[in-house]
């Protein structure tokens, strides 16, 4: 009878069966009747799930410290279930050149508590084959639409850069949005100066530009009409008569969504709140419903956690930067409204979990030999959001008092990393991307 090094007993799989889960050297052993084990958790019937991958977090760091740093934003991200984080490459300075992203990925496996993944800024001057080989996970957010820290790309930066991802057969993420000339100083005047129809519109133009067949995943789409642009770009790169990428397969493109767009409209804050200020906007309730109508068409929900200090949104909605934080929240959040909604809790766990690690080309956490043995265990009992409670060092959130379910504990690699609030253990472990000389 093998001993094993922890012991989950009496979990609720999200299939509903009830059993007992071993872990011995980082994996999973048996699930069944765990007699023998070095440690052993009574669970209760709580619900045991995948961990979640978060393929859009800004971790921020170097000088953005007062915002995040890998500290604090994976300690959030393990409070939220979440053990593998990808960080956006938009810092100050972005993640241009090789030396930065290998600066990069050594403070995070200093700091970091989580596993991680870093892509590679692309601007005009960048090196995208050498920060390919230094082990970027993938490309972007490459802005198609300015945004905080992040200038445009022309249509013939995009399409030159698309060119090269593609010859690395690497994965383009972008942030699609065409973006008015007013000044926007309220709520909804930001949603109509970046509105729904732009977005469909940055999605298509992009679509055009990307000749050669690259994959594109389109980070945080807020509206119908912008999926509809990706599921139609979706249609016609299968359709017999047209493009088919070098290998002869489909194009393949992707999108994500966030729980803000889902959660949150501009009507659930007053007109001028900054603290609600998104690129891409918050949506009106309408919008909103409008997504959670197409769940089953979602790919990917990734947070976009992109964290301000309280100081630099108390501004006025001009000058005040976009984004909000929401790692830790992404799941707990979704976990009772996909519950509320009557959809199977495997369709979220498809979306965060799931899916990104497929998108990405890396093993998914999960049940099954050859998956990642990471895995949150959430209790039945509905909480509210505190910001009090949470990890970030944002201190602030646009979810303050929305039902969530919190996880007890989190396993990663076959070991304990948190529980009940406090963290044990943690390690940084990197996830390099395809081009990097030491995997195969
Ligand atoms: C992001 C940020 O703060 O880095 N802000 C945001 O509103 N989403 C940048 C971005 O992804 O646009």
């Amino acid at each position: 009878m093998p001993v094993y090094d922890l012991a989950l007993c009496d979990v609720e799989f999200p299939d509903g069966r009830r059993a007992d889960i071993g872990f011995k050297s980082g994996r999973i052993v048996h699930i069944g009747a765990v007699e023998r084990s070095d440690e052993v958790v009574r669970c209760h019937g709580m619900l045991l799930l995948p961990a979640a991958t978060d393929m859009h977090v800004h971790m921020r760091g170097g000088s953005q410290v007062k915002k995040e740093d890998w500290q604090s934003g994976t300690r959030s991200a393990i409070a939220g279930g979440v053990t593998l984080v990808v960080d956006q490459p938009n810092t100050v300075p972005p993640l241009t050149t090789q030396l930065r992203l290998e600066n990069r990925v050594n403070e995070a496996i200093s700091e970091a508590c989580c596993g991680f993944a870093i892509n590679a800024g692309v601007t005009p001057g960048a090196d995208l084959i050498s920060l390919w080989s230094a082990g970027a996970m993938a490309f972007g957010e490459l802005f198609a639409g300015p945004s905080s820290y992040g200038e445009t790309l022309s249509s013939d930066e995009l399409s030159k850069a698309f060119q090269i991802i593609r010859n690395v057969n690497g994965l383009a993420t972008i942030h699609a949005e065409e973006v008015g000339t007013s000044q926007p100083d309220t709520l909804v005047a930001h949603n109509d100066n970046r509105g729904d129809q732009g977005e469909a519109a940055a999605v298509r133009k992009v679509c055009q530009l990307n000749s050669t067949g690259c994959h594109l995943h389109f980070c945080h789409l807020s509206t119908t009409a912008a999926i509809e642009a990706v599921l139609e770009q979706r249609r016609l790169s299968t359709g017999p008569e047209n493009k088919l990428n070098d290998s002869g397969g489909p194009c393949r493109t992707s999108f994500e969504v966030t729980p803000h767009h889902l959660l949150l409209s501009h009507q659930d804050f007053a007109p001028g709140d900054t603290s609600a200020k998104v690129n891409p906007p918050l949506r009106d309730k309408k919008n909103r419903q409008m997504l959670w109508n197409i769940w089953d068409l979602i790919d990917v929900i990734a947070s976009d956690h992109a964290p301000h200090t309280v100081d630099e949104k108390a501004v006025s909605f001009l000058d005040a930067p976009s984004g909000i934080p929401g790692v830790e929240t992404m799941v707990p959040l979704l976990l009772p409204e996909v519950q509320r909604r009557k959809h199977p809790v495997s369709s979220l766990i498809d979306k965060v979990s799931t899916r990104p690690c497929e998108v990405l080309g890396i093993p998914p956490a999960g049940f099954h030999p050859g998956e990642r043995a990471d895995f949150a265990l959430y209790p039945r009992t509905i909480t509210r959001v505190d910001p009090d409670e949470l990890h970030s060092r944002a201190g602030w959130t646009p979810f303050a008092g929305l039902p969530a379910i919190f996880p007890e504990l989190v396993v990663m690699e076959g070991g304990i990393i948190y529980r009940g609030g406090e963290f044990f253990n943690t390690v940084g472990r990197w996830f390099p991307g395809k081009g990097y000389p030491l995997v195969d």
